[in-house]
């Protein structure tokens, strides 16, 4: 099938590289111009495992970026909407982006003669494929949907740092169409997998989206208040998670708990769901929980660091780990930036060491600290704070011995204190 893909975030780019490989035409636009002459050079503009070596494949072939609206609505059959849907002060969501997109979109199909799918996979509140970007394509176009075009709401459930198998082993796909013949042309764009196949309205699939992001966020900040008890009670959580997440109705993912959950997604979606909710004169009082359970951890790992430094002012802190979580560049809503911020706050020296995300923090702080290696962050510091769980983290051994004070507060989980010279202490366990 010949697919155009709007918007090239981390969603975008997989979903189109992915779409190549399985032998689509694709066409990715972006208002980014470094983005597009990035994509054609085969050079994926967000770092995602595997995905490099995809677009080499594809770029110039069967993949192909561009500014170019028109000719990319004219030479595809589907378009996917990947704009973001970031959420206001009031945790609203923003919907301006689709509404451009819908915009530009719509206007280019006014004087297209075949028949063309227009697919929302941004995540986005219920009600927006039908409510907003249908009626504006319907005015731009001229056109009636089911008619002239289709429109459909097709979520994904990509987690950063695996996209790219996530998109190729999917636990589902939710298909969410108000016509029989759009659903059925977006089924027979994955007509090759054979993972549940569930077919909706678009109000449902919408929704299913927010669901699953807000109910794996409810069970980490579950996790982190059990975690929370189990510390006070000298019980290790991550056995007692170990035993329930053993009974299938639980099952062991997404118990871990720690310093809380970051990233563009559930931080995001949580507020928008509160947002949407409230705007059906509902009061989640457990999603709203859901966010301060996750607020708190980081200054639970504060009060920590405080019982071993009690006076913080001129000390040497290590931060090790900035993004949200391991194996990605992205920073968004990381639990390293309130914790970075509660130090400088209290007046520590903070050095922090992510290998690939300390270019991003420099833009929020760019007045700390930043080493090249844990171990020269760990230099003359009076403690660590541990705030990604990066498998490297693990390996740390001698590199504490360069530390003033061998204090490490470990809010993921990733050092393993036996037969270490440390003073350890777990956030949670
Ligand atoms: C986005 C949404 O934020 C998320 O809610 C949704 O689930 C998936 O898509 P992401 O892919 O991370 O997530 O977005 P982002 O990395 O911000 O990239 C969006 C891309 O769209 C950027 O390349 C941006 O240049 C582009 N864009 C933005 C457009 O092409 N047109 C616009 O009008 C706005
Ligand atoms: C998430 C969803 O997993 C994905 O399906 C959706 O499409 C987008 O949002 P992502 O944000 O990339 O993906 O990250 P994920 O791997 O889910 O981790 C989210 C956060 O939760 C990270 O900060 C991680 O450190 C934290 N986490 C995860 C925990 O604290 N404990 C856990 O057990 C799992």
């Amino acid at each position: 099938m010949r697919i155009s893909i709007i918007g090239t975030g981390y969603v975008g780019t997989v979903t189109g590289t992915c779409f190549a490989h399985m032998g689509h035409e694709v066409v990715c636009v972006d208002v980014d111009p470094e983005r597009v002459k990035k994509i054609n050079a085969g050079e994926p503009p967000i770092y995602e495992e595997g995905l490099e070596e995809l677009l080499k494949d594809h770029a110039g072939k069967n993949l192909r970026a561009t500014l170019d609206y028109d000719a990319a609505i004219a030479g595809t059959d589907i378009s996917f909407i990947c704009v973001p849907t970031p959420t206001d002060a009031d945790g609203r969501i923003d919907l301006r982006f689709v509404r451009e997109a819908s915009r530009s979109i719509g206007q280019r199909l006014k004087n297209k003669k075949s028949y063309h799918i227009v697919v929302v996979k941004s995540t986005v509140v219920p009600g927006t494929t039908s409510g907003v970007a249908r009626p504006i394509l319907e005015q731009e176009s001229g056109k009636k949907a089911g008619e002239g075009f289709g429109v459909g709401m097709n979520p994904e459930f990509l987690r950063e740092g695996k996209a790219v198998y996530d998109f190729q082993h999917p636990d589902r796909i939710v298909i969410g169409a108000d016509d029989p013949k759009a659903a059925a042309i977006i089924r027979q764009l994955y007509a090759g997998y054979t993972c549940p196949v569930l077919e909706t309205d678009t109000k449902t699939a919408e929704m299913i989206k927010y669901v699953s992001n807000a109910f794996l966020a409810t069970k980490i900040s579950f996790a982190n208040e059990v975690g929370n008890i189990c510390k006070r009670l000298g019980i290790d959580t991550y056995k007692v998670m170990e035993g329930v997440g053993l009974d299938a109705r639980i099952s062991p993912h997404f118990l871990r708990s720690g310093l809380g959950f970051g990233g563009s997604c559930f931080p995001k979606d949580v507020k928008a769901l509160i947002g949407k909710a409230a705007e059906v004169d509902y009061e989640p009082l457990l999603l709203k929980t859901v966010l301060k359970v996750n607020d708190k951890q980081p200054e639970i790992a504060l009060r920590l660091l405080k019982k071993h430094v009690p006076d913080l002012k001129g000390k040497k802190i290590a931060v090790l780990g900035l993004a949200f979580k391991d194996d990605t560049d992205d920073i968004r809503e990381s639990r390293a930036i309130p914790l970075i911020g509660a130090l400088l706050a209290e007046g520590a020296k903070v050095v922090a060491y992510d290998r690939m995300a300390a270019g991003h923090m420099k833009n929020v702080y760019p007045n700390i600290g930043y080493a090249k290696t844990a171990g020269d962050a760990l230099d003359g510091a009076e403690a660590c704070l541990i705030a990604t769980e990066w498998k490297e983290f693990e390996k740390l051994d001698v590199e504490f011995a360069r530390m003033r004070q061998k204090i490490v507060i470990d809010g993921r989980r990733v050092v393993d204190p036996r037969g270490k010279d440390i003073i350890y202490e777990g956030l949670c366990w």
